[in-house]
């Protein structure tokens, strides 16, 4: 049986480098769970969501799905989301899709993926609701790529809808939802303009979302 010890080895590594800039690192860690950020974002190795936004640990409440979906009977998301916002009270809920996605390119494929595709009913989902506006799209890359950037749309209007997002804005919590979108090939994140502070910004956000699918489609 092949052992972890490398990882294991690592994690010490880790550590005593930590300590060795700061002392009082993992003493202070221990007291500091003061994130201004929830980051809903795809489980995909190549998507370490500290990392690509140079947070430290204590600094960004992680949420992780295939496809960074927001299913609102999906309790693991709902919980996340509910303890981030009334407990840790952050001022931002970040959806972050990426460009080449597995899980968006198999609900685009329509590929039998066995149990995962009861998940990607949703990101099928999606795809229904701008069917016409991908499949005009002459070449598959850019319509994979459209569907990446369409299943974060679909996924932030999901968060703007969730109660426990709408009574923060109600009780005029400082509170905002993004939707942005990483490029695995050159590690840079873009903001798809996807922003709503407010029950009236997430309104508009999701006519938006209407718009732009009847501009391209009839
Ligand atoms: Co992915």
């Amino acid at each position: 049986m092949r052992s972890l010890e490398n990882l294991l080895r690592k994690n010490r590594e880790w550590a005593a480098q930590r300590k060795r800039e700061d002392p009082q690192y993992f003493e202070k860690m221990r007291f500091q769970q003061n994130p201004e950020y929830l980051w809903i974002g795809c489980s995909d190795s190549r998507v370490p969501a500290n990392e690509i936004v140079g947070l430290q640990p204590g600094e960004l409440f992680v949420h992780r799905n295939v496809a960074n979906v927001v299913v609102p009977s999906d309790l693991n998301c709902l919980s996340s989301i509910t303890y981030a916002v009334n407990e840790l009270h952050v001022k931002h809920v970040i959806v972050c899709g990426h460009y080449g996605c597995g899980g968006v390119k198999a609900a685009l494929d329509d590929a039998d993926v066995g149990l995962t595709e009861n998940w990607l009913m949703h990101i099928r989902e999606a795809h229904e609701a701008h069917f016409e506006e991908i499949e005009a799209i002459a070449s598959y890359a850019e319509k994979l790529k459209r569907l990446c950037e369409v299943n974060v749309l679909e996924q932030v209007k999901n968060v703007s809808r969730l109660p426990v997002v709408k009574q923060a804005w109600k009780a005029k919590r400082d509170l905002t939802v993004h939707g942005w979108i990483y490029a695995l090939e050159e590690g840079l994140i873009h903001d798809l303009h996807l922003k709503a502070s407010n029950v009236e910004e997430a309104m508009a956000m999701r006519r938006l979302g209407k718009e732009k699918f009847r501009s391209r489609g009839d």
